[in-house]
């Protein structure tokens, strides 16, 4: 078993699935656990210190008994763990250049067991503000980036390893191969797994069924369902635990794409439940006017439909319907951003987490709150629900209302509703639409101006964000054609009135999450 350190990283439980799959045994336990783990614990074969948002020399940043580094256990410190480690053995940390996203990492010495198969150079993800300027004694550096000498470092006496970049995310090349070389390292052997192969039983939608009906117990379940892929999987394992005391719920509240509710209906259909749809268009409006903050709509919106399920409970109360439940589609990202762990920093409170008010009825059921995108996804096919479905572009759960910066206003939406389906169409015609993973206009709150029919015009800016991503943590902006570009502008300046500019996000995440809110 590796035992993954909780240094409050967004990807910590990402770096936990990540060896999950290379075929080892994983336990997360926090930085004051991990002595007597590694001084007790029979299992324990390695151990990876998480990134996470502190600085080393800030005052109550997490930390470890440096007893740990005289173990001989094999140990890997990626970014903050790199950096307490260099810390804690008498190396020099500081605020260093700060660096989001991609760099290209250069290997020095290719013959070494960390190193094994790994190109010479090959693009890595950053996420970080500090730096390690001066390497404790022991250590060799075994690969750097134009602004990061010490990428890659090694004490090979004490089996130390340290990334400044974090192998664990989709978009660093190569990453799985350096855990798995760390895993050789811990072993001594193979793992029992290939690079890159999943084991697809490792996704027990039988254990979650299973649970579901223990939780439950026969009581009853509300589910809050959008027609996105999250909310249908979570709606089709609980229809299969409990059959007809799932009862699933739409709310319509005029921030989702046109035809939503019809598409809901539909897929229900098919599994032979008939959502209740409430219709909240005018209300939600209605409580969103002047409201401007982004953490502050998502709270709104959040217990708004609280305060829809807890009506319908009590409704179905006197028909002698005991509700206890309400099902939500929560998935490990929607977690981790709205602070999901002790050490971790909030990056914004998604509707279903951080949203939500605190003195609820209803007791929650999430059955997907530890998988991520891609698994969902995989689950959703065994389940065999259709395959457009289960591809089908991610919706949040507030709408238009993240991606209308500012107040949403009728007008505003309006022009929001309209630039997506210009942006939906043309994506469509182009056949890209289904090869990316999220892709919207955002009503920026930016004013520019513009000659329309040589007149002066004055009008909001338009941005356009088109990404890719497979498991939400990290993703990249889509190279686009420019014809497809120059189409979707050209449509949005003539076509909807009252904007004069369109510009397209290039921002990778991290830095950027894919939202503006
Ligand atoms: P970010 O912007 O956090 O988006 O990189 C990651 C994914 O989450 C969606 N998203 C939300 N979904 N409630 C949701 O149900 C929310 O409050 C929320 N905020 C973002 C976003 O669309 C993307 O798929």
């Amino acid at each position: 078993m590796i035992f993954v350190v909780d240094f409050g990283s967004q990807t910590t439980h990402l770096l936990g699935r990540r060896i999950r799959e290379l075929g080892v045994d994983t336990k997360i336990v926090q930085p004051d656990e991990i002595l007597r783990y590694a001084q007790n614990d029979k299992d324990i074969k390695g151990v990876i210190l998480s990134g996470g948002p502190s600085s080393v020399y800030s005052k109550g940043a997490p930390t470890i008994d440096p007893q740990i580094f005289d173990l001989k256990i094999p140990i890997l410190g990626i970014c903050y763990g790199l950096q307490l480690t260099t810390y804690l053995l008498g190396g020099k940390v500081v605020a260093g250049r700060k660096e989001y996203g991609p760099a290209k990492l250069k290997i020095e010495n290719l013959k070494l067991k960390i190193t094994n198969g790994l190109q010479e150079t090959f693009v890595v993800w950053m996420s970080h503000g500090d730096e390690v300027v001066a390497l404790p004694e022991g250590f060799k550096t075994l690969g750097s980036t134009g602004h990061v000498p010490f990428a890659f470092v090694e004490d090979s006496k004490r089996k130390i390893i340290g990334l400044q970049f974090h192998p664990e995310v989709e978009h660093t090349e190569n990453g799985l191969r350096i855990l798995k070389n760390f895993i050789v390292i811990c072993q001594g052997s193979h793992p029992a797994q290939s690079e890159g192969s999943r084991d697809s039983s490792a996704i027990p939608q039988n254990d979650i069924i299973e649970n579901i009906k223990t939780i439950v117990g026969d009581s009853y379940v509300i589910g809050a369902v959008s027609g996105g892929v999250d909310s249908t999987v979570a709606a089709t394992l609980t229809a299969k635990a409990i059959g007809k005391r799932f009862i699933p719920i739409h709310v319509d509240n005029g921030l989702m794409r046109e035809g939503t509710r019809e598409h809901v209906v539909g897929i229900f259909k098919k599994i032979g439940a008939r959502p209740i749809v409430v219709n909240a268009v005018g209300e939600m409006l209605k409580r969103l006017r002047k409201v401007t903050d982004s953490e502050k709509k998502r709270k709104i919106i959040g217990n708004f439909y609280i305060e829809i399920f807890e009506r319908i409970r009590k409704k179905l109360l006197k028909k002698s319907l005991p509700v206890k439940f309400l099902l939500q589609g929560t998935i490990y990202s929607d977690v981790i951003e709205s602070q999901g762990s002790k050490y971790a920093s909030r990056i914004k409170s998604h509707h279903n987490v951080g949203g939500l008010p605190k003195n609820m009825k209803l007791k929650l059921l999430e059955p997907l709150r530890n998988f991520y995108k891609d698994e969902v996804r995989e689950i959703g096919r065994r389940l065999d629900i259709d395959e457009d479905l289960v591809n089908r572009q991610p919706f949040p759960g507030p709408g238009y209302a993240v991606r209308i910066r500012g107040e949403v206003t009728k007008k505003r939406l309006e022009q929001e509703k309209k630039a997506d389906e210009v942006v939906i169409h043309e994506l469509e015609k182009a056949g890209i639409l289904d090869n990316v993973f999220l892709s919207f206009p955002v009503m920026t709150g930016a004013y520019s101006t513009a000659v329309k029919g040589d007149g002066r015009h004055f009008g909001e800016v338009v941005a356009l964000r088109v990404v890719q991503s497979k498991d939400i943590m990290t993703s990249t902006w889509a190279k686009l054609p420019y014809e497809v570009l120059q189409k979707i502008s050209s449509r949005i300046v003539n076509e909807i009135p009252g904007i004069s500019r369109v510009v397209y996000d290039i921002t990778t995440k991290p830095p950027a999450t894919m939202e503006w809110e």
